[in-house]
């Protein structure tokens, strides 16, 4: 089974797959003997064995074994080294990280930042349990690197390299899904830390707001399919934990002139579960839907009493494992605006294939994806639409956001001092002051 290798972005890298004219770069990389003094083979004499080297590469991607990425910094497109996880085996759920920087972009948190990417997806898509590392006793930046991703030392392995006759130990380490969970929850409030801040992290997913002809009506039917609390206003369904946020539903007299551009997707933990979300969607005004699906499809497709759609997605998804009731909301967008909200939110792409992008809180909870080209056109507002708080300045973050690609709505706050924008597809967006 082929695993094609992704393409994913972080705040300041590119982590791609390897192409041929990467050789050169390369070669110098794996023929310095500095940067190689702790590796478990000698350095490269030969030009050839780069391209041997991105052969393997292509190799893993059709084998299904794993992926190793070239990383290139974002500001000026150098190639700094490579990132990789290989020995994938479905059935353990395992695989194993190695990397290799330029001893010229050391010390900057690239080799942890590029690592970190590279996990994020692969304990999303490949259903991993345990990654492998193992690093020379004496490489204490690697060990150092690990331990930043939260790896755990479990023990020592003697004399297991000779290279040139020089014998040396190894650690082994070794990071489990929920330890990968629980880092990115260290890691959040790291985050939260001033001076700790992380370019762009400066706003937070308040609410979702979802514009309907009946707020009240259309609040209980949702409360009641996602199992959720209405709030006292009677039309704001709360959040069952942490993770989730709130949906808004506002008053419109617009109509609906065609399919929303974000849905829901709604997970399922297993055939019975699925069937009485449907079940209860049905009860409560909601209605199934024909968009030609056709019926080999998995998932059941539905619209509520507005005619807003949204899916039940059947168990098992893979997609989305480890996310939340509503496991995605399921945009049309294009894959700049997936960047684009990767950035807005400090939430990193968890995938990025084919122009098709989603991204996720480091704590987990719902994606939000986009679908890549072609894009529908826009026939009039969004009905849903996501509301941002500033974690500052309410005006810096509209400035940042703006650098980013976004365009701020001319016109007065509204009356809750929202600053209406446009994403990079013209999608409406709000940003609220701090909260
Ligand atoms: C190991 C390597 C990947 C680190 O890359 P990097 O981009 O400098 O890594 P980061 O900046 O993300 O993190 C390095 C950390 O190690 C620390 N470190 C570096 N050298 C250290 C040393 N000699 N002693 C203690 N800590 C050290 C840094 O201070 C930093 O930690 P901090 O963020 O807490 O300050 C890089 O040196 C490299 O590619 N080496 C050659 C190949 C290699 O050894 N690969 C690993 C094989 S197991």
């Amino acid at each position: 089974m082929s695993l094609p290798s992704p393409t994913l972005h972080t705040a300041r890298l590119s982590l791609r797959p390897f192409d041929d004219a990467d050789a050169d770069d390369l070669f110098a990389l794996q023929s310095n003997a500095y940067v190689l003094r702790y590796w478990d083979s000698p350095p490269w004499s030969e030009r050839a064995r780069s391209e041997r080297f991105i052969t393997a590469c292509r190799k893993m991607a059709e084998e299904g074994t794993g992926a190793r990425l070239a990383v290139d910094r974002l500001s000026d497109g150098v190639f700094l080294g490579w990132c990789s996880l290989n020995s994938w085996n479905p059935d353990l759920r395992s695989a194993s990280l190695g990397y290799c920087f330029n001893e010229a972009a050391w010390g900057h948190g690239y080799a942890t930042e590029a690592a970190r990417a590279l996990l994020g997806w692969a304990f999303d898509t490949l259903d991993l349990n345990r990654v492998q590392a193992e690093a020379d006793t004496r490489n204490l930046g690697s060990a150092r690197v690990l331990e930043k991703l939260g790896f755990v030392r479990e023990g020592t392995l003697r004399e297991d390299c000779i290279v040139n006759g020089d014998v040396s130990d190894s650690w082994v380490y070794g990071l489990l899904r929920r330890e990968w969970r629980e880092e990115a929850v260290v890691n959040r409030f790291a985050w939260a830390i001033p001076g700790r801040l992380p370019c762009g992290m400066t706003s937070h997913l308040f609410a979702l707001s979802f514009d309907a002809h009946d707020p009240g009506r259309l609040a209980r039917f949702w409360a009641g399919v996602l199992d959720r609390k209405l709030a006292g206003d009677g039309v704001t369904v709360l959040p069952s934990s942490d993770l989730g946020f709130p949906i808004r539903f506002l008053l419109t007299q617009a109509e609906k002139t065609g399919p929303n551009q974000m849905h829901f997707d709604l997970t399922s933990a297993s055939p019975e579960d699925m069937q009485q979300t449907v079940a209860r969607a049905l009860e409560l005004g909601g209605r199934h839907l024909d968009i030609g699906q056709g019926p080999e499809i998995p998932h059941v497709v539905l619209a509520d009493p507005e005619g807003n759609e949204f899916c039940v997605i059947e168990p098992d998804n893979n997609f989305l494992a480890d996310t939340d009731v509503i496991g995605a909301l399921s945009s049309d967008g294009s894959q700049q605006v997936g960047y684009f909200w990767s950035e807005a939110l400090s939430w990193p792409l968890v995938w990025d294939q084919d122009e098709e992008t989603a991204i996720q809180s480091p704590l987990g909870g719902s994606k939000i994806s986009w679908g890549g080209p072609p894009v529908n056109p826009k026939t009039g507002k969004n009905r849903l639409v996501l509301e941002l708080a500033a974690d500052g300045d309410q005006q810096a973050e509209v400035d940042r956001l703006v650098s980013l690609g976004a365009t701020r709505v001319e016109g007065e706050l509204d009356e809750d001092g929202r600053v209406p924008m446009l994403d990079a597809d013209g999608n409406e967006f709000w940003v609220l002051a701090p909260r």
